[in-house]
């Protein structure tokens, strides 16, 4: 046995992670793939990279050194679980099986059970980047246990993106600990795509501007505080012209936005935690929306505005909409680590919080400038309960507020759909109410259901005899 690491599945995210892998100072990377062809095409495409190369799993294990370490780089679901009763078939005591696919969280926490009643350790890690970041250096979020850890940190630090001085990767927490952050990471990411997109929607609509004009606004705002890796290739998608029609490809690109369900499992997973993801949440919906073609032409002649948005100064409008992309940036953020913690509570996991700002600084889809900010306001406050409290966002959005309300504003005035800033302003305004119509809800759940409510003024739970002589009486029950 010659390999302290081995990748199997070798599709394109497989075949890069093994290349960044085997490209490392101390790496020996053993390969494996159901069908060989593929795993012939790596090693004679990348004579350069010295992989132990293996055509069945048996032999692929025996090249292995213990622990035997072997990342899973298969479609996540029932192609997991194959691999992984192969391997684990054939791992001994403290083997390390790692899955590095967009795994279910509790899909994961069901095989780590598993794995450590046979004695193997099992590892759900996020990897995010794409293509380019498996190769080059990805953001990293694995989960397993602490002893796992110790073998495979430095592995992965080996190849992860490195952000100021540090690699991207830390232990997020016990067994899907990794992909639950990674889940979340993904959510995130749905909302700030959906956010930019709004953002082009309403310069486009707004000022007239051509997709390469608006290509050059993005590009200028990546040089600010709202530099990101999103932002950059959208200022690319922009700028590109589509070879056949010779229009922007952008324009010929059908509008119906694809998912593979990460977002959606964010979503379904706050909502069973109580968390209110809306701007997640809406991004996912703009997909859905997006994606029926028969709602959206039977609707299509439904009645709009008579007003169009009135922009006499297209760099004002615009720097409004910087403002509140920013803004609304800050709360889709907010509210990802409002579940993070959530999560954390729910399932035991001690995830610190700025560990995750920090190793999403690099290598990821959402790495972003702005990820430095949240950072510190971990550092400074790890207790921190909402982070849009923090001083340095509560600044922020003090500065971009008026902005973000003229913009929505606008867009509702124009009949402009922008589900990801309205409903992130809503929010916002909910959080800093000071009084909040829950009471009006309260009272009717009452009404109809003696559901009970508590006062502002006691202890206790009360009921109104509503049906009676309408005397407040107080009840056993809870209010909730
Ligand atoms: C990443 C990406 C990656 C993948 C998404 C795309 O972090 O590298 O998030 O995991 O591109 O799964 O998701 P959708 O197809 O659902 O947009």
């Amino acid at each position: 046995a010659t390999a302290n690491i081995g990748v199997v599945g070798l599709a394109v995210m497989g075949s890069n992670l093994a290349r960044n892998l085997a490209s490392r100072e101390g790496n020996t990377v053993a390969v494996y793939n159901r069908s060989p062809e593929r795993t012939d095409l790596l090693t004679s495409e990348h004579p350069e990279a010295e992989f132990v190369a293996s055509k069945t799993i048996e032999e692929f294990v025996a090249s292995l050194q213990k622990p035997r370490t072997a990342i899973i780089m298969v479609q996540a679901g029932k192609g997991t679980d194959a691999v992984i009763s192969q391997l684990s078939d054939l791992f001994e005591e403290g083997d390390i099986i790692v899955d590095g696919g967009n795994a279910l969280f509790t899909d994961t926490i069901r095989r780590e059970k598993a794995a450590r009643e046979r004695g193997l350790n099992f590892v759900g890690a996020g990897i995010s980047g794409g293509e380019e970041g498996a190769l080059n250096g990805p953001s990293i979020m694995p989960g397993g246990s602490a002893e796992a850890y110790e073998t495979l940190g430095p592995i992965l630090a080996s190849i992860a993106a490195v952000a100021e001085g540090e690699p991207c990767v830390t232990h997020v927490g016990t067994d899907g600990a990794g992909h639950f952050v990674k889940m979340i990471h993904n959510g995130i990411e749905y909302a700030d795509m959906q956010l930019i997109a709004e953002a082009y929607d309403l310069i486009r609509r707004g000022t007239g501007y051509s997709p390469a004009q608006i290509a050059d606004v993005f590009a200028e705002w990546n040089t600010g505080e709202l530099e990101s890796y999103l932002i950059e290739i959208t200022a690319e998608v922009l700028r590109q012209v589509d070879a056949e029609t010779g229009r922007p490809l952008v324009d010929v690109i059908l509008d119906q936005a694809g998912s593979k369900g990460t977002g959606v499992w964010t979503v379904q997973t706050a909502l069973d935690l109580g968390i209110p993801v809306s701007g997640i949440a809406e991004a996912v919906f703009a997909r859905a929306l997006s994606s029926k073609p028969a709602q959206r032409a039977a609707s299509s002649s439904l009645p709009g505005p008579s007003e169009t948005v009135a922009v006499d100064d297209p760099a004002a409008f615009i720097e409004d909409v910087r403002k509140a992309l920013y803004a609304s940036k800050i709360i889709a953020y907010s509210q990802g680590f409002d579940a993070i913690v959530a999560g954390a509570e729910h399932y035991g996991w001690d995830i610190k919080k700025g560990e995750i700002a920090k190793i999403w600084r690099g290598g990821c889809i959402i790495r972003a400038r702005f990820l430095n900010r949240i950072t510190e306001a971990y550092a400074e406050n790890p207790g921190l309960v909402a982070l849009v409290t923090a001083p340095y966002f509560t600044e922020a959005i003090a500065g971009t507020q008026d902005a973000w309300r003229r913009v929505v504003v606008s867009a509702v005035q124009a009949g402009i759909p922008t589900p990801a800033f309205s409903s992130s302003l809503a929010y916002y305004d909910g959080l800093r109410a000071d009084r909040l119509p829950a009471s009006i809800v309260q009272g009717q759940r009452d009404f109809f259901g003696a559901h009970t409510y508590k006062r502002i003024d006691k202890e206790g739970t009360f009921h109104t005899l509503w049906s009676g002589d309408r005397t407040e009486i107080e009840s056993e029950g809870s209010s909730h």
